[in-house]
């Protein structure tokens, strides 16, 4: 059994209620997590508050980065525990799972270092005066966080309003959050004073909606579906509270006639069967230059039959998705590929050993998907590739740029000044040339446009969004 991780001590929801964890790999539950409710919510936020004026505020900047470095070296020593919590939490292969937990404590580790490297600036004035900004932080930080990636999420975003000041109040994923709990339980041992890092499980519509109308809560970090993005921005709204959102993507990966194919399969593959597709930034949709349309599908539907899915302790190319609500919603598509007559090219196997039970999904490669055709258009949050081709450059553009969303973009060509000319006309948050994701660099500010969302995670740039900027103007003749 699971409790909520408020002021430093495990507390069990006033609800009495709990929610069972199921394992994706096979379907059976193996812990409960507390059903948490608006009161449980409530405690968290005052002890949030608590924190804040009593200790945190308190902290210089150095001091915040001193132990924002202790609790990344303490995820490190804690590594294999918090990837084996993950794995079995979100059913990731063992590979992803210690990339992840090597993720936090990198967060931890890169925003420990900002701490003390975040200041306002002088402004030349009118003679007389003197004029100074100050970036303050908000103050007590809500963070709804998604179970597809529980650690990154929580480090991008709870490093970073830590980093700058704040106290947090997380709300995970009802689906996975048991790494979060063991997180703030190391926090706690490093020296986190209460009430810093707070963590409330239950569902979105119960504790999440209770964070969002929440007046103590002063900035919210959403990461999850465009509706609920749409109903934390209306809820916030009434208070005015600033919001920053994530809301994923249907990002394209461009390849271009003369682009190195070589470097471009391997890259194309893993952009959307890492995490089962279950990724943001996942390269969901392939648009294809006519010119090689044909044989890079050819290898393409190759290496596809060659991906094996199976449990995450196997650790193979994929895991089981995270429950079978995803797993409906991924055949729901397929099917409606059927009735449009798509055609499938290739898809890869799930292994003998995955029990009946478990959430698997083969991925598979459609082709000669129409632009307009919901799975061009929808995040299907499965491995699910969607080809198309494309005559010339400003087509490229076009498509590229012809969904609701604007996340991340990949770019393959040899073409030095074709690559400017792509980056600056695609419409979206990451434009990444002749590589997909760059490895993930917590170095890189993150963020959409459109209905991906605003405001930017990672790097120095998230440090502005969890802070508020006074400006000081003095009157000294
Ligand atoms: P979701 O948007 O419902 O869940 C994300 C988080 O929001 C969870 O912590 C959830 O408990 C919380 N939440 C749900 N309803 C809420 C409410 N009314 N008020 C406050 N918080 C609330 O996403 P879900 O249902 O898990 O997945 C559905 C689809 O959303 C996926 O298939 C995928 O397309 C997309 N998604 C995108 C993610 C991304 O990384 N951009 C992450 C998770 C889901
Ligand atoms: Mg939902």
């Amino acid at each position: 059994m699971q409790f909520n991780y408020i002021a430093n001590a495990c507390t069990p929801s006033s609800s009495g209620r709990t929610i069972a964890m199921l394992d994706p790999s096979d379907g059976q539950p193996y812990d409960e997590i507390q059903r948490s409710n608006a009161a449980d919510l409530d405690l968290a936020v005052r002890a949030a508050r608590q924190g804040l004026e009593a200790v945190w505020h308190k902290f210089s900047a150095a001091e915040r980065g001193r132990l924002l470095m202790r609790l990344s070296l303490k995820i490190t020593e804690h590594a294999d525990e918090l990837s084996a919590i993950e794995q079995r939490d979100c059913g990731k292969p063992t590979k992803q799972a210690r990339a992840d937990a090597a993720a936090l404590a990198r967060y931890f580790e890169f925003y420990a270092g900002a701490c003390d490297k975040l200041h306002g600036e002088t402004i030349p004035y009118l003679d007389g005066y003197s004029v100074l900004t100050w970036r303050e932080p908000h103050g007590v930080t809500g963070h709804i966080i998604p179970w597809n990636y529980p650690m990154q999420i929580f480090g991008r975003s709870v490093g970073g309003a830590l980093a700058a000041g704040n106290v947090c109040v997380v709300k995970p994923a009802e689906d996975a959050c048991l790494s979060l709990l063991r997180v703030a339980q190391l926090a706690a041992e490093v020296g986190f004073p209460a009430g810093v890092i707070n963590i409330v499980t239950g569902y979105g519509h119960e504790v999440g909606d209770a964070l969002a109308r929440h007046p103590g809560i002063d900035h919210i970090s959403f990461t999850g579906s465009p509706a609920i993005g749409t109903l934390i921005q209306q809820v916030a709204a009434q208070r005015h509270c600033p919001v920053t959102l994530e809301l994923g993507g249907k990002s394209p990966q461009i390849v271009f006639a003369d682009a190195d194919l070589e470097a471009a399969v391997p890259a194309i593959i893993s952009g959307i069967v890492q995490n089962s597709g279950q990724t943001c930034s996942a390269g969901s949709r392939l648009l294809v230059d006519l010119a090689i349309y044909e044989p890079l599908l050819e290898r393409l539907g190759q290496a596809f039959e060659n991906l094996r899915v199976g449990p995450a302790a196997m650790d193979l190319d994929l895991g089981p998705l995270i429950r079978q609500q995803q797993q409906q919603r991924v055949w729901d598509f397929l099917s409606d590929a059927q009735v449009a007559n798509i055609t499938m090219v290739a898809q890869g196997k799930v292994v003998e050993e995955a029990p009946q039970t478990g959430f698997y999904q083969a991925p598979t490669l459609l082709r000669d998907v129409p632009v307009t055709h919901r799975l061009a258009q929808e995040e299907v949050f499965g491995p699910v590739l969607v080809a198309m081709s494309f005559r010339d450059e400003d087509h490229a553009v076009e498509m590229a740029n012809a969904t609701p969303f604007g996340l991340v973009a990949g770019v393959w060509t040899a073409d030095g000044a074709r690559q400017f000319r792509m980056a600056r006309r695609i419409r979206s948050g990451q434009v990444f040339i002749n590589n997909y994701g760059a490895g993930g660099g917590v170095e890189l500010p993150f963020g959409g446009i459109k209905s991906s969302g605003y405001g930017r995670e990672k790097g120095v740039e998230a440090l502005h969004g969890f802070t508020t900027l006074k400006t000081v103007a003095i009157k000294h003749g």
